[in-house]
């Protein structure tokens, strides 16, 4: 492989919330045998934290001095990936709508960002790893291999992730979902820091019309193609 990335490539996929990023990065993740990184779950639980610990959000050095002792990891158990923030498991607190509007607030703090893009950068550098999120291929690894922006209309990502809270037991509208979904949007792309943006050097992939099988075989071509061509160059 290439000597600054000794484990693979580096694929970055970003996107809005709902375009089914974490199914299409676990799945092409498998697909490729490398390591999965849901940068979401990380602000996930950061907020949780910062949550929990009862930090007010307007107080700067506040939440600087908090976010410099937050442990977060991900780890495979059992095939299954579990989140864990200071050591405690998470993975399933991080996902209720509360949690996702919360986080969408507290990843727009420069603290927060600044902690988990160090993290993120270490567990990606030697390659080998599909890393998704929002920022991924235009700050955390702009000089990722290859690069995918995958996007879906409001309202087939409201419909999708309706779905998935009711299944869960959830109560919640199609309403209310594509409410909440639009303002996300609007909060993750409009924020200063580091926000929802395609980079210029990013494929884009619209999956509101495909299949997941479809979405993923188009992406494991490319980066099957990418792979080779960068080991033919060695
Ligand atoms: O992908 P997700 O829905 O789990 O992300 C939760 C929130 O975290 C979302 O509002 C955007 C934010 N996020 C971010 O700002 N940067 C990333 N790299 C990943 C997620």
């Amino acid at each position: 492989m290439m000597p600054s990335r000794p484990d693979g490539i580096v694929v970055a996929i970003d996107g809005p919330s709902g375009a089914g990023k974490s199914t299409i990065a676990r799945l092409l993740a498998e697909r490729l045998g490398y390591i999965q990184i849901d940068t979401g779950a990380m602000y996930r639980a950061a907020a949780l934290l910062l949550s929990q610990a009862g930090i007010d959000l307007d107080d700067f050095e506040r939440v600087e001095q908090f976010c410099q002792n937050i442990d977060i990891r991900l780890e495979l158990v059992s095939g299954k990936q579990v989140v864990l923030a200071n050591g405690m498991d998470v993975t399933d607190k991080i996902r209720t709508p509360e949690m996702s509007l919360l986080t969408s607030k507290t990843s727009a703090l420069k603290p927060v960002r600044d902690a988990l893009l160090k993290a993120q950068q270490l567990m990606g550098n030697r390659g080998g790893v599909v890393l998704e999120g929002r920022d991924i291929g235009t700050v955390v690894f702009p000089d990722a291999e290859v690069k995918f922006y995958l996007s879906a209309s409001v309202e087939e990502r409201a419909r999708r992730r309706c779905e998935e809270l009711l299944g869960k037991g959830e109560q919640i509208t199609l309403a209310e979902t594509i409410a909440d979904v639009a303002k996300r949007d609007r909060q993750d792309s409009e924020r200063d820091i580091a926000p929802l943006r395609q980079a210029d050097d990013a494929i884009l992939i619209d999956s509101s019309r495909l299949t997941i099988d479809e979405v993923l075989a188009e992406m494991a071509t490319l980066c099957r193609k990418k792979r080779e061509k960068l080991e033919a160059t060695l």
